[in-house]
């Protein structure tokens, strides 16, 4: 059974909740409003070891793990890497995409600056024999791997190609230098023996989604940190805030420590704190340190999207992608354009969706409310880098993961991505589901100054976007604003992009484990009668999930991410099940940036 468009409805009416299905247009709405039809044929499900695209649209394997950024670089030798090597080389397991056109500031859709996260290493699909323990050098592989690309493309008559010679092309890794700035940097809990200034951090990891600033530079997000730290977390002044941030001194790389001391907690029990923050990246300036924003909170940062608010301040959104965490702001003191160093002042916030279709965004201040000496907070330093606690404290709402935070370019609209919660037993106005296998995605809608989006409110209208699931399996209790196709419904959104036309594009992470098919890209309206229904365009290989969806500022090609591929229970380097994309026997999986572009040249989408 299909629900109908009118069924919907009138259960949204019932629920309360969906106020905003079926709403259409807002701020600036016009021809980029996202009702403009999608005229793609759907893409049928799919468990290939092979990447599915839409017919007649051609997706091109752009770069991959392990490919030379440089000419005259070392040619990647699949098991046999070494450090330096992959420190010239295209990292693994590559996530967050951004399109930067060349010239800066130009609105180029033939050459640019493609910068990519790198997240993680799986060391059993990149080493043979599936070690146990990592020896030095492949730790060292593992810090190369990850961090962050930035690569010189160019389109040419074949499809998209590297520039090899570029003067941009560069890599930045776990150990990378880099500075710390705003109220965290200097502070005593991010000094180490290293670095006693307490504001010079070696590397970047963990790096999932993030988002680009007005101002052409690029915010990488660093998640998953706390798996990077060995030894017994109990001990000395910063137990308790390693226990709320889910330092165990267990993880997925438990051998840097034992190499490399600053990822042990006995020897360096501040290192964690400094990392988990937003990181700013200027592609544009290949000599340029990246710095730690640390005013923007510490948290699995899943991303960082910005939004210029009605009177010129920015907004960044972020999302902390953990079960019952929150959802994040921060807002400028300074105007777009004013000066470089403009995500060092403002305010953070975390945010409270409440019943009846309001939410609030808490400031999150030294010295406001609970966050004060008595609670452990002596400065907005402590604030920032026990984010999570403060949040706590001011009664924020947890949230189903929050993954991709992004706002809408002509409506102002903010979408929130929740992937999904199996934690979940008590639900609320916002995550109606325990627990939550599906995921959803929520829509928030700030108040319009002069018809502008004021994304510096404390009070917002919300409701939601969609619920995922399957719509004909009543248990799932999916939701969606019209009839959903056998291939349309989704589960386990993650990453989220909107194309020039204001259509949502939204990149699943866990759909087979949940569905039984392979993490896929779908295409949805975001205004008009026909919004908010998912039609699938691409899909992933065997045990990859897709990240990063990109868009070239003519809406023709789509970068893409495919992560991980084979990266599946039993599967390794020496056995994987895929060997895409090389498909060579002596070559594992790898993940890859794929082009996608349509075989007449048009919009992608329609
Ligand atoms: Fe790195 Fe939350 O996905
Ligand atoms: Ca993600
Ligand atoms: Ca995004
Ligand atoms: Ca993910």
């Amino acid at each position: 059974m299909r629900l109908s468009r009118r069924a919907v409805l009138k259960g949204a009416a019932a629920g309360g909740a969906f106020g905003l299905f079926g709403r259409a247009g807002g701020a600036g709405a016009g021809g980029a409003d996202g009702s403009a039809p999608l005229t793609f044929a759907e893409l049928a499900r799919s468990t290939s070891d092979n990447h599915q695209v839409a017919p007649g649209y051609r997706a091109q394997v752009l770069i991959r793990q392990g490919d030379p950024i440089r000419r005259n670089a070392p040619p990647y030798r699949p098991g046999r890497q070494t450090g330096a090597e992959q420190e010239a080389q295209f990292g693994t397991d590559n996530d967050f995409l951004a399109y930067l056109p060349l010239p800066r500031g130009s609105a180029s859709s033939a050459r640019g600056l493609l910068g990519v996260n790198h997240e993680s290493h799986y060391a059993h699909l990149c080493f043979p024999g599936t070690p146990s323990r990592l020896t030095r050098e492949q730790c060292e592989v593992q810090m190369a791997a990850q961090g962050f690309s930035v690569i010189e493309i160019a389109r040419q008559a074949q499809g998209w190609t590297l520039v090899d010679d570029s003067p941009y092309n560069r890599r930045i890794s776990a150990r990378t230098s880099m500075r710390a700035s705003g109220p965290a940097a200097g502070s005593p809990r991010l000094r180490t023996n290293a670095d006693p200034s307490g504001s010079l951090i070696y590397g970047t990891f963990g790096n999932c989604a993030g988002g680009t600033t007005p101002w052409h530079t690029i915010l990488t997000a660093e998640e998953n940190v706390q798996f990077y730290f060995s030894g017994d977390p109990g001990q000395g002044p910063e137990a308790a805030a390693r226990k709320r941030y889910g330092i165990t001194g267990r993880g997925y790389y438990p051998d840097w420590g034992r190499h490399f001391e600053r990822f042990d907690l006995q020897r360096e029990p501040n290192e964690p704190n400094r990392f988990g923050w937003i990181v700013e990246i200027d592609p544009y300036d290949p000599k340029s340190t990246p710095v730690k924003r640390t005013a923007l909170g510490r948290c699995a940062h899943e991303c960082a999207t910005s939004a210029v608010s009605h009177d010129g301040r920015v907004a960044i959104y972020s999302g902390d992608d953990a079960p019952m965490e929150y959802v994040y702001k921060f807002v400028t003191r300074g105007k777009a354009g004013a000066r470089r160093d403009l995500l060092d002042e403002g305010t953070l916030y975390a945010a409270r969706f409440e019943a009846g279709g309001k939410m609030r965004w808490l400031p999150l201040v030294h010295g406001q409310g609970a966050l004060t000496a008595a609670n452990g907070f002596a400065s907005q330093a402590d604030v920032v880098i026990e984010v999570r606690r403060a949040a706590d404290l001011v009664g924020a709402t947890p949230m189903d993961r929050p993954e991709d935070v992004e706002a809408h370019p002509a409506t102002g609209r903010i979408y929130v991505v929740l992937t999904s919660n199996w934690e979940r037993k008590q639900v609320d106005a916002a995550n109606p589901r325990g627990p939550n296998r599906h995921g959803h995605i929520v829509e928030i809608v700030p108040p319009l100054v002069n018809g502008r989006p004021d994304h510096a409110a404390s009070e917002c209208d919300w409701g939601f976007f969609l619920l995922g699931g399957d719509p004909a399996i009543p248990t799932h209790g999916a939701r969606y604003a019209g009839p959903v196709g056998a291939n349309g419904w989704l589960a386990a959104p993650d990453n989220i992009a909107f194309d020039p036309k204001g259509r949502i594009w939204i990149a699943t992470d866990g759909q087979r484990g949940v569905a039984g098919f392979n993490d896929s890209l779908y295409a949805a309206l975001t205004s008009g009668p026909d919004r908010g229904t998912p039609r699938c365009f691409f899909s992933a290989p065997r045990g990859a999930e897709l990240a990063g969806p990109a868009f070239t500022p003519d809406g023709r090609t789509l970068f893409l991410s495919v992560q991980h591929p084979g990266a599946e229970r039993g599967s390794t380097y020496d056995n994987p099940s895929t060997r895409w994309p090389d498909f060579r026997g002596d070559t594992p999986p790898r993940a890859a940036v794929v082009a996608i572009t349509r075989s007449d040249g048009g919009e992608i989408g329609g």
